[in-house]
């Protein structure tokens, strides 16, 4: 086993890339055909940035943060091919097992059950965070942290919250949990699926700025998934586009909300009443997401663009780079 170096954020390495996906390609195995849910997707963090990925139901947001955490790849699912590298590190395909999880990469998972252990109580999860960092604390510093993160979590009864079993509590206060556990570890890269879905106003808001404090105190990257616009906008620097499997544009977060290249962006950032602070989740009201296991011909996106041409009914379009940002669209062919 390898264990990755400890090194947050030195000045020089502010700019460098912390993560890196390369074509990768997912394939789900159904009663009659293999399915590729994630269809060449490239991917790439740079240390202390907020990336998020924004995208509706069933493209793929999930698939892909399990894959980059190394929770997939067992039957029905595969990944087909394609590289991931952590801090210049291949973690996968890789043949020795590297334990970059923990305060390497750590994710909040879209089911916050899957973070806890269901046969221990908060508290001792919790603790648990705070000794693998070895920080040698005595029992009443613990304890104090413990209510000072609840605490910033707006979680008002701590003590019941860390005398109870995850079963015990109700979704949101399990999710806040999770993030508050992965929080404590301080990790060079979180991911957090939807972490905000389901939680009040108030809550989500106090997230996204603890979020954004361990990014400027102890530069986090931080890798957020998210159907809701409003919360990709407020936070992220870079976003990336999926549909279908594909990331079908990025760029800064500006480009893509201000700017949109591609059709479906433009659609996504329409769909969002005044502006894009609270708009709530993507409501796209232009036709549904397609089915990835029968996807139409050509572009995948040709039944519900507006715009879409002969072209698009027959050939998927390749990537093309406009300026200094990529799109996945006929309109950008130059031709
Ligand atoms: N274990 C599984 N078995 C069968 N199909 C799966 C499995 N996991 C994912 N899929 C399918 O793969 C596609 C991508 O799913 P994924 O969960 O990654 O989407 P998502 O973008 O995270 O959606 P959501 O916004 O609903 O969370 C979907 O069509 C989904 O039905
Ligand atoms: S390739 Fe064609 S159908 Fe697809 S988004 Fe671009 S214009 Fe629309
Ligand atoms: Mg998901």
């Amino acid at each position: 086993m390898i264990n990755l170096p400890r090194d947050i954020s030195s000045e020089k390495n502010l700019n460098d890339l912390i993560l890196e996906v390369k074509n990768l390609r997912v394939s789900i195995e159904t009663i009659d055909k293999r399915v590729e849910v994630l269809r060449g997707v490239d991917l790439k963090l740079k240390r202390g940035e907020v990336t998020a990925i924004v995208g509706e139901s069933g493209s793929g947001k999930t698939t892909l943060a399990q894959a980059i955490i190394g929770v997939l790849d067992t039957p029905p699912v595969f990944i087909e091919s394609g590289e991931i590298f952590f801090e210049g590190v291949k973690i996968f395909p890789q043949k020795e097992r590297i334990n970059f999880r923990g305060q390497g990469i750590n994710m909040v998972f879209q089911e916050p059950l899957v973070s806890l252990n269901p046969v221990y109580t908060i508290r001792k999860q919790l603790e648990e965070s705070i000794e693998v960092q070895g920080l040698h604390m005595k029992k009443k510093e613990i304890e104090e942290e413990l209510k000072k993160i609840l605490s910033d979590l707006m979680i008002r009864d701590a003590e019941r919250v860390l005398n109870s079993y995850p079963h015990q509590l109700s979704g949101g206060m399990r999710q806040r949990v999770a993030i508050a556990m992965s929080m404590i570890q301080k990790p060079k890269l979180l991911i957090l699926d939807e972490p905000t879905t389901g939680l009040d106003l108030l809550v989500q808001r106090k997230i996204i700025q603890l979020l954004l404090k361990l990014r400027s105190e102890f530069g986090t990257t931080l890798l957020i998934i998210t159907h809701d616009l409003a919360v990709a906008a407020n936070m992220a620097d870079r976003m990336y586009v999926m549909y279908a499997g594909k990331i079908v544009e990025s760029g800064t977060k500006e480009q893509v909300i201000r700017n949109p290249l591609h059709p479906y962006s433009k659609m996504l950032r329409d769909s969002v009443p005044s502006g894009y602070k609270d708009s709530g989740p993507l409501r796209v009201t232009e036709g549904n997401p397609p089915d990835i296991s029968n996807l139409p011909s050509g572009c995948p996106f040709h039944p519900r663009c507006p715009v879409a041409m002969d072209i698009c009914r027959k050939e998927e379009p390749s990537r093309k780079i406009v300026e200094d940002r990529e799109v996945l669209c006929w309109l950008y062919d130059g031709k």
